[in-house]
């Protein structure tokens, strides 16, 4: 179990958190949400003990091991990938380490014969046999294919690196899993392969993202960052927007009858626990939110920013009209007979694999 006793930070004279008393149990998801600058990814950092709280503790059940999702690309750069995952288990690495050095001893003692049947031990205990094919198991689902595995992180793109050290943070079944918005850059299908590895996660996540569909996949619970206070809220982030919504107008409606808010509350949850897609946390999750009681549903203190454009004139029925679109560049036929009208209203996503091709069509 992870958590935070009395926790401040100020840089100077800016208390980023003010006496944070937070507690993640394992078993849940939960996603940290703020607003840019509220101080997420310095939590995180916090937490993981890459940064000292100015004061007040963090506290982790003795034995457990944290993994960190890393965001220096450039740390690996020397290693083979499927290395850089396993690294991410350090214990296990360094006994790899040493099994090796020791085994390519010319001189090889009963001594160096006793260490290696405890390295070996410890070794076993940690399931060290599996390491290698966890790790590729783990390199695969992410789209990083078997001729990859052993090139050194150098050789590969942006996007590669960034999933392969997300595969480091996922290796070994860490007991805390610490991820500061993992879906960034990723393509669509290890987006969907991330959110079932983390649904099928059995210990503590701490995810920091901006993407509420995939907050909504992964989440049990809601960490809300904001003014220098960490509210948490049980359900996932469209439960939290519209129940820490609904605890606001419930509290300003005070001539409302408790039983009558009672009532409200309690429809408001069993559409949303029917709602949850996935019949496994929909199931816990129901029992965690049939727990709640019109006092835990708390009115959040966020305000919501918004955009307003104001066009001169009203637009016309057809916004875009394409007709047969082909490019080539360097003899690559990058975009082929496209064609395409966007109408007034419309919402368009572009999916698909190539990159550059997604680009070009919105350059021309
Ligand atoms: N070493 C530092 N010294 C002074 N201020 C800092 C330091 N590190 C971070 N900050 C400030 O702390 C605030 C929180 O930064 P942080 O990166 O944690 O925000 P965030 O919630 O992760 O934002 P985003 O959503 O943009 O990633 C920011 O205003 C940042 O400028
Ligand atoms: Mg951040």
């Amino acid at each position: 179990m992870l958590s935070t006793q009395g926790l401040s930070l100020r840089f100077g004279k800016r208390a980023l958190f003010e006496d944070v008393n937070i507690k993640f149990t394992p078993g849940n998801c939960y996603g940290l949400i703020g607003a840019n600058g509220a101080g997420k990814s310095t939590f995180l950092k916090i937490l993981a003990g890459e940064i000292e709280p100015s004061s007040g503790s963090v506290i982790i059940t003795p034995g457990e091991r944290i993994a960190v999702l890393k965001q220096d690309h450039f740390e690996f750069d020397e290693y083979e990938t499927l290395k850089v995952v396993i690294m991410g288990h350090a214990r296990l690495y360094s006994i790899m380490e040493e099994k090796d050095t020791l085994y390519a001893k010319p001189d090889f003692s009963e001594e160096d014969g006793i260490r290696a049947s405890e390295l070996e031990c410890e070794f076993a205990e940690l399931n060290g046999w599996d390491a290698e094919t966890e790790a590729a198991r783990l390199l695969n689902g992410l789209g990083i294919n078997e001729e990859l595995h052993y090139k050194t992180m150098k050789e590969l793109s942006g996007v590669e690196k960034l999933k392969v050290l997300l595969a480091r943070a996922l290796f070994g079944n860490p007991d805390i899993l610490l991820l500061d918005e993992p879906t960034n850059h990723l393509d669509l299908e290890a987006i969907s392969w991330l959110e079932n590895f983390l649904y099928e996660f059995k210990n503590t996540i701490i995810v920091v993202s901006h993407d509420r569909y995939f907050l909504n996949k992964v989440c049990t619970h809601i960490a809300d960052i904001d003014f220098g206070n960490i509210q948490l809220y049980v359900g996932n982030y469209d439960f939290w927007l519209e129940s820490s919504q609904l605890a606001l107008q419930l509290a300003k409606d005070a001539n409302k009858k408790k039983e009558e808010k009672i009532k409200d509350l309690q429809q408001f949850i069993e559409r949303f626990s029917s709602n949850a897609s996935k019949a496994k946390q929909a199931t816990s999750r129901k029992r965690q939110l049939e727990k709640l009681t019109l006092e835990d549903i708390k009115p959040s203190s966020r305000k919501y920013p918004y955009i307003d454009f104001k066009p001169d004139r009203e637009a016309g029925d057809q916004i875009l009209n394409i007709e047969s679109l082909s490019v080539t560049i360097d003899g690559e036929k990058i975009l082929k007979d496209v064609s395409l009208t966007v109408n007034k209203g419309d919402k368009i996503a572009f999916v698909g694999p190539m990159a550059r091709q997604k680009r070009h069509f919105f350059r021309y």
